[in-house]
């Protein structure tokens, strides 16, 4: 049958199925794998259906072999300008695309030259390439200069349940190629991969595929039961690392082998946890109670009683599938006794407390070295027990062998999106129930396991969402509408998405990027727009960096814009006791009138420290990790940067280097950059209300169009005192009293005609539009960069030297 397959394939791709030479290991690891007894139905559905979803559970294999059975069947074989036909496979998350083309390659014993990997400013593509694993966001870009993506003859959507943006924009837009008039020849056959959550979404979606009913093949789950133990008590609400710390050293000191799997929000936490542990558990075998008093002090308190759920694999919304008996039971119990496969309790098995072997203890998240992230996918070495420490991504993304205990904070950073102020921030928030119940479910792949909440079921219950809502719905949608019209695409609001984002919302984005001079009244975008939507930021941002571009003051807006998205990610620079003194970096020194000058003194002095960076971020107040990646974002926007002067393409900039100092810069340049920031926050201008301002009161009342009541200069910003009569803002925030302006510039009452035209009504006359105003350009004042002002960047009183 599979014989027939093949040959009916290969006869379609005009050469025959390939041969491949696996190592005799991996042919027998790939014979266990679920998906293998799919091969045939998968390769027939597609030579029925130009559309074929593939429904199944995480670690059957989906990932690494689907490329492969369409490598062998002779998706590979043909040409396309000189260059071998490809099979595209795309990943929401860059640290999948990268770990799975190595292992795909590994299996298909090719190089990765062959089987490749491309992300943002990162890749081993080639004219040889035949497989090509990429980020979801690298395939949307290839599609704008190729609709018809020639160059493939497959397109596998690889986790589309994560809901992705660019996932959910590119099943929209390859959905189209099902639509006869923009059909191709041979048509592009298209893959939809997900676990098994919600594929409604795409399957019974009119709005996708009007004309057709997709197959879906289910891939047979092998699931052993998990165990699911809730904590009484929410244990993460105060300290999740000294919880999962405590958890961990329970179930490695009193539990039989196996893996455990952590799962928590970010890096940092990651490897503070890990920290904790190595020293709790050093790896050679050292008893755990003499290791680490700390820990096992905390170890000895614990009195939280946990329930025990019983839990078959299957997900929130079938109705009777995680309901459960619930006991109360010492905690201690909970820890120490099994389960057999059918859900029995054997009675408690013996305890092995104290004699705890080695923990060898990896993290495990998207900014990890390569290398380090392969180790996980090793066995541990001799007499160690396995412990990884990660974020979301291995939920589904990576499967690592051999877990047997999740232990799971229910947390997940997230990126969040504020209505009121315009900001996006990341936040720790709950994570869905389907997606604890995906965590839960990676214990239960070798053998039965335990799933460890420390969270109770009533949180569980009340406090998660069913599912993660689709990135789609969450993100300000201006980034969004900007990309699609840069396609083409006029009407936003027909595009097919598979949930589409509120009108309201597409309305909104729509204003804003007339705003920004992005789109034309009529909606089609400018020639400013089209260089937007190059730079992978939000478009405020991108407006920012092609203005800075055009008036050569690119080095400090990157610099603040690097700044700003680095706090966004929650990372604030400067160090709380900075606030509190005078800090020494606000722009009054560099008499700039802006906050982002106080940025740009701050990223400066590090840049020309004559101490090491760290010592200099310690005696300035600084937070040096903020200061490191603020310094890595520099580097990449200034490649981006270089996007918009050459055109050209950009993953073949793959080239590290490092930056120049930033020199000081003169005045005349930091007025261009406080128009700048004009120019990007139109919609932010607020006005000093002298009528309303009280002596009594040093805090001065400001109107702006954003929101109906006074809004203040913030506190730690350094024109708190100055209160000049207009001001600029990047985000509002929301005090106990008052509403502060935060991130202000001062700006000129003569520019806004010119830059913020739209938001002039502030009931008094203002200058009319000068006869000269280039709309499409925002016609800025340039300033040649080349006279400097201030010859080093001002310091404070300290000694550093
Ligand atoms: O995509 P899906 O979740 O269905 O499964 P997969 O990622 O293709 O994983 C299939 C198997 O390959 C699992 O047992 C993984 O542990 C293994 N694998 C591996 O050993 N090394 C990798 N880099 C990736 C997967
Ligand atoms: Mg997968």
């Amino acid at each position: 049958m599979r014989e027939a397959a093949l040959r009916k394939r290969a006869r379609q791709f005009h050469e025959s199925a390939v041969t491949v030479n696996r190592l005799p290991e991996i042919v027998e690891s790939r014979a266990d794998l679920p998906i293998m007894k799919e091969e045939y139905r998968i390769l027939e559905a597609l030579d029925e259906s130009d559309v074929v979803v593939i429904c199944g559970e995480t670690g059957s294999g989906k990932t690494t072999q689907v490329p492969q059975f369409l490598y062998e069947a002779g998706y590979c074989t043909g040409e396309h300008e000189g260059q071998s036909q490809q099979i595209a496979v795309t990943e929401p998350r860059r640290i999948a695309a990268m770990s799975v083309s190595q292992r795909v390659a590994h299996e298909l014993n090719l190089s990765d030259k062959e089987v490749s990997y491309q992300i943002r400013y990162e890749s081993t593509a080639t004219r040889m390439t035949k497989i090509k694993f990429m980020t979801d966001g690298v395939l949307q870009k290839e599609i704008e200069s190729d609709f018809a993506l020639r160059r493939y003859t497959a397109v596998v959507i690889d986790e589309a349940h994560e809901r992705s943006m660019h996932t959910d924009v590119l099943i929209g837009l390859l959905s189209r190629n099902n639509v006869p008039e923009s059909r191709r020849t041979p048509p592009l056959k298209l893959i939809i991969m997900s676990a098994t959550l919600r594929v409604e979404d795409f399957v019974k979606n009119q709005r996708l595929f009007p004309t057709m009913t997709l197959p879906v093949i289910h891939v047979d789950a092998r699931q052993y039961p998990v165990t699911v133990h809730f904590a009484k008590h929410t244990l993460v609400d105060s300290d999740p690392t000294a919880a999962v710390v405590k958890k961990v050293s329970q179930v490695h000191r009193r539990l039989p082998a196996g893996g455990i799997l952590v799962f928590m929000t970010g890096q940092s936490e990651i490897l503070d946890v890990c920290r904790r542990l190595r020293e709790a558990f050093p790896s050679r075998s050292t008893p755990a109670k003499v290791a680490s008093p700390k820990v096992e002090a905390e170890t000895v308190e614990v009195k939280d009683v946990d329930t025990e759920v019983e839990f078959s694999g299957a997900l929130p919304g079938d109705e009777d599938a995680s309901e459960g008996e619930e006991e109360d039971m010492d905690e201690d119990e909970s820890v120490g006794r099994e389960r057999s496969h059918d859900g029995a309790k054997p009675g408690a098995f013996s305890v092995t407390e104290g004699a705890a072997e080695p923990l060898y203890v990896l993290p495990l998240y998207a900014a990890l070295p390569a290398k380090m992230q392969a180790k996980v996918f090793a066995p541990p070495p001799p007499g160690h027990r396995l412990c990884v420490v990660a974020t979301n991504v291995a939920e589904t993304s990576l499967t690592i062998p051999n877990m047997r205990y999740v232990v799971d904070t229910g947390l997940v950073k997230d990126l969040l999106f504020d209505e009121y102020t315009g900001v996006q921030r990341f936040d720790v928030s709950w994570t869905s129930q389907a997606s604890a119940a995906q965590r839960a479910g990676r214990a239960g792949r070798v053998g039965p396991g335990h799933c460890y909440r420390l969270y109770s079921s009533a949180v569980f219950q009340h406090d998660f969402q069913k599912f993660s809502e689709p990135e789609i719905c969450k993100l300000p949608a201006d980034g969004l509408v900007l990309q699609m019209k840069a396609m083409g695409i006029e009407k936003v609001v027909n595009f097919p998405f598979p949930t589409p984002p509120a009108q309201i919302a597409l309305q909104r984005a729509e204003k804003l990027l007339r705003q920004l001079n992005a789109l034309q009244d009529d909606g089609k975008i400018t020639t400013l727009g089209k260089a937007m939507a190059q730079l992978p930021v939000a478009p405020r941002f991108a407006k920012m960096l092609t203005l800075a571009r055009h008036y050569k003051c690119f080095d400090y807006i990157a610099a603040v814009v690097a700044c700003l998205t680095v706090k966004v990610r929650m990372v604030e620079l400067f160090l709380p006791a900075a606030h509190a003194s005078t800090s020494v970096f606000h722009s009054r020194a560099l008499g700039g009138g802006a906050d982002a000058a106080t940025l740009l003194a701050a990223v400066g002095a590090c840049d020309f420290g004559a101490c090491s960076q760290f010592s200099f971020c310690e005696k300035m107040l600084l937070r040096h990790k903020a200061i490191v990646e603020i310094n890595k974002l520099r580097e990449q926007l200034d490649r981006q940067g270089e996007l918009l002067d050459t055109q050209a393409e950009q993953a073949e900039d793959t080239k590290t280097r490092s930056l120049p100092p930033l020199q000081p810069p003169t005045a005349a340049q930091l007025e261009t950059v406080r128009q700048i920031i004009l120019a990007a926050f139109p919609d932010h201008v607020a006005r000093l209300d002298a009528d309303a301002s009280r002596a009594d009161d040093p805090m001065k009342p400001y109107i702006c169009t954003k929101v109906p009541e006074p809004v203040y200069i913030e506190r730690q910003s350094s024109m708190r005192d100055s209160n000049p009569e207009f001001i600029v803002f990047m985000s509002l925030r929301q005090g106990t009293k008052r509403t502060y302006m935060q991130g202000c510039a001062m700006i000129d009452r003569a520019w806004l005609a010119r830059l913020a035209p739209q938001s002039c009504d502030f009931g008094k006359p203002l200058p009319q539009p000068e006869p000269h105003y280039d709309a499409e350009r925002d016609d800025v004042r340039c300033f040649q960069r080349g006279t400097f002002g201030p010859h080093r960047w001002p310091l404070p009183p300290t000694d550093v030297s």
